[in-house]
């Protein structure tokens, strides 16, 4: 068994919301309680070039004006996160794009409830706290939004202690 197999960076953006929710250190609190490695992380005024790259596969989808206006109406934390199986993982722990749908236990279900519907149907955009990767797409991601020299290699406890 080697590392490589198992261990990989993953990338996770804090939204608006949860910036202005003040939910910043209670969410990050939770990847670090699940074990992960914080390699990088910053506040980031998101630009409309760098959302068009970030979100290619919706840029065409009618619902984009909404999400990139939201992902503009304020900074977001940007954080590149290590871990075995960390696409997947961190995934499971954000939980269900839908609040209504996610479980309680995730983020999005522990911090949301509204449902799609409900944000369609009222005008509203919907909001959900926290955007992770999809596995196989966090290294572009990252690329897109850090700097290599942005990224810390160290030792850390997690190492040894919960992987
Ligand atoms: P994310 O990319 O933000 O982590 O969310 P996701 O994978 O769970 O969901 P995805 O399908 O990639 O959608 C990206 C974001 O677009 C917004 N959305 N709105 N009104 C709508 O029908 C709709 N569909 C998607 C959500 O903010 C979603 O997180
Ligand atoms: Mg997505």
């Amino acid at each position: 068994m080697s590392d490589a197999e198992y261990v990989e960076r993953t990338f996770v953006a804090l939204k608006p919301d949860a910036v202005k929710r003040g939910l910043v250190g209670e969410i990050t609190s939770r990847f670090e309680d699940a074990g992960f490695k914080i390699m990088g992380m910053k506040m980031v005024q998101a630009t409309d070039q760098l959302l068009e790259q970030h979100y290619a596969e919706h840029v065409d989808k009618p619902f984009y004006d909404g999400l990139a206006g939201f992902m503009k109406s304020g900074p977001v934390v940007a954080m590149v996160l290590e871990g075995v199986h960390a696409a997947e993982n961190l995934r499971k722990i954000v939980g269900d794009t839908d609040a209504s749908e996610a479980h309680p236990a995730t983020i999005r279900g522990r911090y949301g409830h509204m449902s799609m519907d409900y944000a369609d149907d009222a005008g509203r955009h919907y909001k959900n706290l926290v955007h992770a990767s999809e596995p196989g797409e966090a290294e572009e991601e990252i690329e897109i939004w850090f700097e290599e020299s942005e990224l810390h290699e160290y030792d850390h406890s997690q190492d040894e202690h919960a992987r």
